[in-house]
């Protein structure tokens, strides 16, 4: 058993990965702002501080439960607000992980493990799907902002010895996830259809991503407690799926009989990226194991459910 504060544990995937977390034994502490997560996706058996990562209070945290293992998932995670207010995205993204790396260091944490991204940090890589000995060359201010966290972790594991692994995330989906923002795109779409509503996708449908099931992202999580460290590792499938694939799965389980919208892509958006996870199967014994189908279908399932509980609480 170890004490693991997740920062960002009442949003989507730092949800699943605390819940990973309990359920192998361990004691865990969530802190959020609660800024896009909920208290609803908050593991009962965790102890939650509502707080920013910013915050100078965090080293009462700190002080109060004596965390050994740090998992940070707190981040402005909206490309386009980071394009539209990239000192906002700054502000958070790399003023409150520094703060956050300052006490693990001071607290003499025994691991980091940093949720950075696959899908914004390379920008458009010639060599699809990217290993992570591509060049990052991001196209937005949040795929920046999530490099500079990357090369502080860099920096502390050398300068203070901070043993860490930054994990790249590819698009992430499932149940939870809020339909906001580019990266919550299966949440939309499914969330549209299953009310007869016609979707919108950008790029022209034709944007290419990897979308991986948050369950084998949680596992992946739960991995890198004991491995990987010092390394940075894609968690993708090297398969890449558009968002017409996307839109075609889902209504396919959703019965959706409507035409969607088209439209070009918005400013930050790549129009291809697709990862490999062949280091997390080397270095982690990682592969995902949800097919796009099965992860789609227990998404909707979820999506219909809150759907159904909000006409309840409405009549
Ligand atoms: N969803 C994806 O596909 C994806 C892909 C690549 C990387 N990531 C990374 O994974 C992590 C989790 O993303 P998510 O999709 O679960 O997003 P999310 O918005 O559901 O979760 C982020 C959580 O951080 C909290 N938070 C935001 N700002 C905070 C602050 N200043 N102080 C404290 N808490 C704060 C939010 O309330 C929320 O609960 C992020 O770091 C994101 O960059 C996600």
């Amino acid at each position: 058993m170890s004490k693991i504060l997740v920062t960002g544990g009442a949003g989507f995937i730092g949800s699943h990965v605390v819940d990973a977390f309990v359920d192998a034994g361990h004691q865990v502490t969530v802190v959020d702002d609660l800024s896009s997560g909920s208290e609803d996706n908050l593991n009962p058996k965790a102890k939650f501080y509502e707080l920013d990562i910013r915050s100078a209070q965090l080293a009462d945290v700190f002080e109060d439960e004596k965390p050994e293992i740090v998992a940070h998932f707190a981040s402005q995670i909206d490309v386009r607000r980071s394009v539209t207010d990239p000192i906002f995205d700054a502000d958070v993204n790399v003023r409150g992980s520094l703060n956050l790396l300052e006490m693990c260091v001071a607290a003499n944490v025994k691991k980091f493990i940093f949720a950075s991204t696959g899908g914004a940090i390379y920008g458009s890589p010639e060599k699809l799907p990217a290993d992570e000995s591509c060049t990052p060359l991001p196209e937005s201010q949040y795929g920046t902002s999530k490099l500079c966290v990357e090369n502080y972790i860099g920096l502390y594991s050398r300068m203070y010895k901070l043993p860490a692994t930054i994990l790249r995330f590819p698009n992430v989906y499932g149940p939870r996830q809020s339909p906001h923002g580019e990266a919550g795109v299966c949440s939309i779409l499914a969330g549209l259809m299953l009310e007869d509503k016609a979707p919108t996708l950008y790029g022209q449908g034709t944007m290419l991503r990897d979308y991986v099931y948050v369950g084998d992202i949680a596992r992946g999580c739960m991995l890198a407690l004991k491995k990987g460290t010092g390394a940075t590792i894609n968690l993708g499938s090297g398969k890449a799926a558009s968002v017409k694939d996307l839109y075609d799965i889902i209504r396919g389980i959703t019965g959706f009989s409507g035409k969607p919208v088209l439209k070009d892509k918005r400013p930050g958006e790549v129009e291809k990226i697709f990862i490999t996870g062949a280091r997390a199967a080397e270095v982690l014994g990682w592969k995902p194991e949800v097919s796009l189908k099965d992860g789609l279908t227990k998404t909707i399932e979820y999506i219909r459910k809150q759907h159904e509980a909000k006409k309840a609480e409405q009549e």
